[in-house]
């Protein structure tokens, strides 16, 4: 009887963990959702890779403005004009083409260059 009872309340301790562990989960990964939801396009299609992480350029693709509007972006990333690999919709959804873009909205703007002076002073 005893030995039921403490059973039990092992039971009821585990159920009660294993509750709060499946919330902590839940929490995290809503909360990484909402953090990562748009800039994890960015990365997996490799944009990232000649962009940069925050699409302030990279080492072979260009700082991407952040006032283009929408319909001009998806039009250079599906038939871009240069070097840059195309995005056709098969590779790239519009889904996907949103959530970028917006992830190169969010970001903060980039120093302006006389704030950087790598860039200008030869001297250091
Ligand atoms: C292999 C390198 C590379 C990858 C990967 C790449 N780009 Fe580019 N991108 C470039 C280069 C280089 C340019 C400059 C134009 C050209 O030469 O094609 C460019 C230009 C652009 C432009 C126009 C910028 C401007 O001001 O004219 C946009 C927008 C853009 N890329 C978005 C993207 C997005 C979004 C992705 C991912 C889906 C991506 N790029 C992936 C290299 C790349």
């Amino acid at each position: 009887m005893s030995c039921v009872s403490r059973d039990s309340v092992m039971s009821n301790v585990a159920k009660r963990s294993l509750l709060v562990a499946a919330s902590m989960i839940a929490t995290a990964s809503s909360v990484k959702d909402v953090v990562a939801a748009d800039a994890r396009p960015f990365v997996s299609y490799g944009c990232y890779q000649c962009h940069g992480y925050s699409g302030h350029g990279g080492s072979s693709g260009p700082r991407l403005s952040a006032d283009v509007p929408y319909e001009g972006f998806r039009q250079i990333v599906r038939f871009p004009y240069g070097v840059m690999p195309a995005y056709p919709r098969e590779l790239l959804s519009d889904e996907a083409m949103r959530a970028i873009y917006s992830f190169i909205k969010s970001q903060p703007p980039a120093p302006d260059r006389k704030d950087l002076p790598l860039l200008y002073d030869t001297s250091k």
